[in-house]
């Protein structure tokens, strides 16, 4: 292996080897370096096994129980009268970790936009309805729904192909390039721009704050807290002057005028308005950047999918599910109980955290038909995975993403016999977005 290169086999048999060493209780997968190294998956192979429920200590984030098999997962997504939304969806930092960034400065911008915690770690309230319960959940979610509807998906989809076409065309045959940043963030960037109503030169300033909004200072995105906080009041100042616009504005198509004269939400605070901002930002933008890019990645390391699907491109919807599935941009929800309650033999509390690793249940044996961790563009069940959750918070905007995909590898396979990966991505620092920071490729030449 040539210097910088990835040995991952030896890594993968490393993170194997450490995670079978650590003592049950003490095994904690929570962890963002784990997942950058892409050293996981026996974390999870493991405590499928042996622990499904686990009672997970506190490292860098707050102790919580670990749900790691998909029909306990969607038991769990499917609870909410007992497991709550509300006071966030991510982990909040630990008690230890708070004092270590306080120390360094890093303030109330610690807690995460979803983690529902602030700089004291306690819960401070919904602010975006992927974090709230029934009622006010569902008024909200009512709200916006009619965005991403199959009506107004389909006068979508000439857009969001004469933009990939445009983007694919842009591209340069025989050099290498960074397809995250040349193709994946430029067609998430663009649709969503166009469902904001947003003018396409300031797409990227939505992709840059979505990467400011889950940064964490020093891991290659902001360089301190003082830098993220400047950068999130600029794009609240950005959204806020939108929300003045549109709500003297008549009622139009785009997301932030269905929230400014929707009957339900034109009265929320702008704390509110920009929760919901952020987490339709972030919905949009990570999760399907990282599917592009995890497709590309994924056809790669498997060159018998990829001629399949050169050779018949009426497998491109199953694959891109299959994509979905092994690549599960989200790697987990996290709920809180709302009441004790008795789980698989294990004694959830009141106010305890309960993390859903769809990441695992994505991989669960026992579920996945055929080998789980095998990548198979055509799998009988292609979309029974759980990557977009279960209940009443599956994700809104699972049809624009599959659309998303759908359109650009349809325009991939008419313009290029082949993207060739040069080395291994480097992996986001994150144990929530699972995704690719950078992944460099060549495209020898057009069709
Ligand atoms: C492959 C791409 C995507 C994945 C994997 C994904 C995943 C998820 C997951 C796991 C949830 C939460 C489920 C729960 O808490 O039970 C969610 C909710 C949500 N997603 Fe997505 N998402 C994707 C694309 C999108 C897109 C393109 C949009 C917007 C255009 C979007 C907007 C949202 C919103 C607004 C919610 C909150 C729904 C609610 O609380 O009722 N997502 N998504």
């Amino acid at each position: 292996m040539s210097d910088g290169a990835v040995d991952l086999q030896a890594q993968a048999k490393e993170a194997r080897k450490q995670a079978y060493a650590t003592p049950l209780q003490e095994l904690n997968p929570a962890v963002p370096g784990l997942f950058q190294a892409d050293a996981h998956w026996a974390y999870f192979e493991r405590l499928r096994a042996e622990d499904p429920v686990h009672w997970t200590p506190a490292g860098d984030l707050e102790a919580h129980w670990g749900i790691t098999r998909f029909n306990d997962i969607v038991a769990i997504d499917t609870n909410h009268q007992v497991f709550s939304s509300e006071g966030g969806i991510t982990l909040p930092p630990s008690a230890a970790r708070i004092a270590a960034v306080e120390a360094q400065g890093g303030g109330n911008a610690i807690g995460g936009m979803f983690s529902g915690a602030d700089q004291s770690g306690q819960p401070r309230g919904p602010s975006m309805f992927i974090a709230m319960d029934p009622p006010k959940h569902d008024v909200q979610r009512k709200t916006v729904s009619p965005a991403v509807s199959p009506s107004n998906l389909a006068h979508l989809e000439p857009m969001i192909r004469r933009e990939a076409g445009r983007i694919l065309d842009s591209l340069p045959i025989g050099e290498p390039f960074d397809w995250v940043d040349r193709v994946s963030m430029e067609l998430t960037a663009m649709t969503l721009a166009t469902l904001f109503g947003i003018s396409q030169e300031d797409r990227r300033r939505l992709t840059r704050w979505s990467d400011v909004v889950m940064a964490q200072p020093g891991h290659g995105v902001v360089d301190s807290w003082e830098q993220k906080r400047a950068e999130m009041t600029e794009y609240g100042m950005y959204f806020m002057k939108l929300w003045n616009e549109r709500v003297n504005a008549p009622p139009a198509g785009d997301l932030i005028s269905m929230l400014a004269h929707g009957e339900e939400t034109r009265g929320m605070d702008q704390f509110e308005y920009l929760g919901n901002v952020i987490l339709l930002t972030i919905g949009g933008n990570d999760t399907t950047r990282n599917t592009i890019s995890g497709s590309v990645y994924a056809l790669n390391k498997n060159p018998d999918q990829y001629d399949r699907l050169r050779s018949n491109p009426d497998l491109i919807p199953s694959m891109v599910s299959e994509t979905i599935r092994w690549q599960t941009p989200l790697a987990h929800m996290r709920r809180t109980a709302k009441e004790d309650f008795e789980f698989e033999g294990k004694s959830i509390k009141k106010g305890d955290l309960v993390v859903m690793w769809y990441v695992s249940g994505n991989r669960d044996e026992t579920v996945i038909e055929g080998d789980p961790n095998a990548y198979l563009i055509d799998r009988e069940r292609p979309r029974h995975h759980v990557s977009f959750g279960f209940g009443i918070h599956r994700c809104v905007g699972n049809r624009v993403a599959e659309l998303q995909l759908r359109v650009i590898w349809e325009e991939i396979l008419q313009r290029f016999p082949d993207i060739q990966l040069l080395e291994e991505p480097k992996r986001v620092y994150s144990c929530f977005v699972k995704g690719y920071e950078r992944m460099m490729v060549r495209i020898p030449k057009r069709n």
